[in-house]
């Protein structure tokens, strides 16, 4: 099986998961990249089964509009139920590190008032310690420079991502070189630092569910 055959069964699945959880009033929450791309097209055929979406990132806006799926304003949705994202890396603990589309601010907040996160990822993502994917941050782009040198006093080796503005017109420090050894405390400390919109590490709000695909399938892992 390619990476890309994996990226597809695994939202096909994500897909049956969700509707297992929603009903016609419900809205989904929808992440950003590859494989949530493939998820947006499979929830496209089922679009009559439920109410709507929250998206977090234009892109992922687009593409549901596209398909006719309506597409809310998180300000507009006290709670929903299902948000379904990909990842860059994700341990046993279901911490991750997500980023990789440049989308995470967004996602993390979705994935804030979402009751259940549901991550979606083939089996190459799941790593016994975070870091060896360099983990991004977002970065208000005045604060690029200073930044990058408190990052460097924590250990990292911070690369500015040429060329890419996010949705929220920032700009992305991508940090190699990191053992994510305590994944809550570096995601706090990285936050701290004045200039910092958000770091890619999602261990303060984990993942309650993967879905992970590899040559046999698509197995469940739960949360503790
Ligand atoms: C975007 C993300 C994505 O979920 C992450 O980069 C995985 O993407 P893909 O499914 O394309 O491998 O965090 O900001």
């Amino acid at each position: 099986m390619t990476q890309d055959e994996k990226k597809r069964a695994v939202a096909h699945a994500a897909v049956e998961y969700a509707l297992e959880h929603l009903d016609a009033d419900s809205i989904v929450g929808v992440g950003t990249g590859s494989t949530v791309n493939y998820f947006i097209d499979a929830l496209a055929d089922k679009k009559q089964l439920f109410e709507g979406a929250v998206s977090s990132s234009d892109a992922s806006t687009e593409r549901l509009k596209k398909h006719g799926i309506d597409v809310y304003d998180l300000n507009e949705v006290s709670s929903f139920d299902i948000y379904v994202d990909g990842a860059d890396e994700i341990t046993e603990h279901m911490h991750m590190i997500k980023g990789g589309g440049a989308a995470l601010t967004r996602e993390k907040i979705v994935a804030a008032v979402a009751k259940t996160f549901v991550c979606i990822v083939d089996d190459s993502k799941v790593v016994p310690v975070l870091g060896k994917y360099p983990l991004p941050v977002e970065v208000i782009p005045l604060a690029r420079s200073y930044v990058a040198r408190e990052i460097v006093k924590l250990g990292g080796d911070p690369v500015y991502r040429e060329g890419c503005i996010t949705d929220n017109g920032n700009v992305i420090l991508d940090v190699h070189n990191l053992t994510i050894l305590e994944p809550s405390k570096l995601e706090s400390e990285i936050n701290q630092i004045t200039g910092v919109v958000t770091n890619g590490i999602f261990a303060r709000r984990a993942a309650d569910v993967a879905l992970v695909a590899d040559e046999n399938g698509v197995q469940r892992l739960n949360s503790n």
